[in-house]
């Protein structure tokens, strides 16, 4: 009787058991396709994650999200439209990896810029995409840096803007210049780089460049506070000495790429390009990296110090001019770097010239 019982009973439980499974699993799945938690998970799983099925979880970031003006990808890749290749000088050997530099008005900072890229790291092609500075900067003489390694590409504010005008210029140094190198970088006027490691630029490039799933390097940003100063020291590197830590939350999430130029495929964001053939961006570390942050913070081969504020005077003028991408910067920006700070930071002070 009880064996009997037994025997009834266990295929009615299991069909219990089952159907609780069942929905359990529906529910994990539902929660999974809404959550944006979820499929971020994915792309930090590492380099095996399709790209073109993860998205970016912008909610994330929502806290720095503003003052960082990120905004959601959204580009279709321009072909180029004219054909430029007469009016620049051809490339040399030395230009391996080049510099594209979406800037208006920023002469002042320019020489330092150039100056470090050029002894420190090594670079020979800096392209000035110059968003409508008046006077050009072409009209200036003194970069620093002998004069040939410079290509000066103007846009007229009346007759050349765009929406979203830092990405059109980024794909436009891409679609004039990608068959002269193997790599490039696309920084602002106030990042300048610096490898941290033994290796330098190049031969940490031409390690990454083996790999055919790496289409770009994402660089981990370095914030620099306003060290205090209310006037423009006559060195950034050696007037902002501070550094905001890489805690919770921060603005060292945060990265710039250098992007292998025969995957590139039309600028996402300032931070990040939309890569061809399933190629990743990946950290230092040869992880994938998503689209907004990348976690956890390290600089141990090569980090982007970010002069985000400079002197009080710098910011106010950065207030009043916006940058290229018509996001003008506001105090409580401010406030959140200096809130953040309070980390020595002395590397780029000893860097000369
Ligand atoms: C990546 O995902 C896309 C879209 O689902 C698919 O067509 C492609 O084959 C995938 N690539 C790899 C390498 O898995
Ligand atoms: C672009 O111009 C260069 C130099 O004048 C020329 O050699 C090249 O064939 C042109 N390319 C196209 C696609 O017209
Ligand atoms: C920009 O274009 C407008 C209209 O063609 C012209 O009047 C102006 O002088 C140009 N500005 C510069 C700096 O070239």
């Amino acid at each position: 009787m009880l064996l009997r019982y037994k025997l009834d009973a266990v295929p009615r439980n299991w069909g219990l058991a089952a159907g609780f499974f069942t929905i359990l699993v529906t529910f994990h799945f539902i929660f999974l396709a809404i959550s944006p938690y979820g499929v971020d998970e994915l792309q930090l799983s590492g380099a095996e994650a399709n790209l073109s099925t993860t998205k970016t979880d912008y909610s994330i970031y929502n806290p720095l999200k503003n003052v960082l003006g990120s905004k959601e990808p959204a580009k279709a890749y321009a072909p180029p439209s004219t054909n430029y290749s007469a009016m620049y000088p051809p490339p040399s050997d030395e230009e391996y990896v080049a510099i594209c530099l979406a800037v208006r008005g920023q002469h002042a900072d320019l020489p330092e810029f150039m100056t470090h890229h050029y002894h420190h790291l090594g670079i020979r092609r800096f392209y000035i995409m110059d968003d409508g500075s008046e006077p050009p900067l072409s009209t200036y003489d003194d970069y620093g840096i002998p004069r040939k390694h410079i290509t000066f590409h103007y846009y007229n504010r009346t007759t050349d803007h765009v929406p979203d005008m830092q990405d059109h210029i980024y794909n436009s140094c891409m679609n004039l210049w990608r068959n002269e190198h193997t790599w490039m970088a696309f920084l602002d006027a106030d990042e300048m780089l610096e490898m941290t490691g033994e290796e330098d630029l190049t031969t940490l490039l031409k390690r990454l460049e083996k790999n055919r799933m790496i289409g770009a390097l994402a660089v981990q940003w370095q914030t620099h506070t306003s060290n205090g100063l209310l006037k423009r020291p006559i060195s950034a590197r050696k007037g902002f000495t501070d550094c905001i830590w890489d805690g919770t939350p921060t603005h060292n999430q945060m990265y710039k790429s250098i992007v292998k130029t025969e995957f590139h495929n039309g600028h996402n964001h300032v931070h990040q390009a939309f890569l061809t053939d399933n190629t990743l961006t990946v950290g230092e570390d040869g992880l994938n990296v998503p689209l907004a942050a990348r976690n956890p913070i390290t600089r141990n081969r090569i980090a982007l110090h970010h002069y985000a504020l400079k002197s009080r005077e710098e910011y106010e003028e950065k207030i009043a001019r916006s940058n290229a991408m018509d996001q003008p910067k506001d105090w409580s920006f401010w406030e959140s770097v200096e809130g953040m700070g309070g980390v020595p930071c002395f590397e780029m002070s000893t860097y000369d010239p």
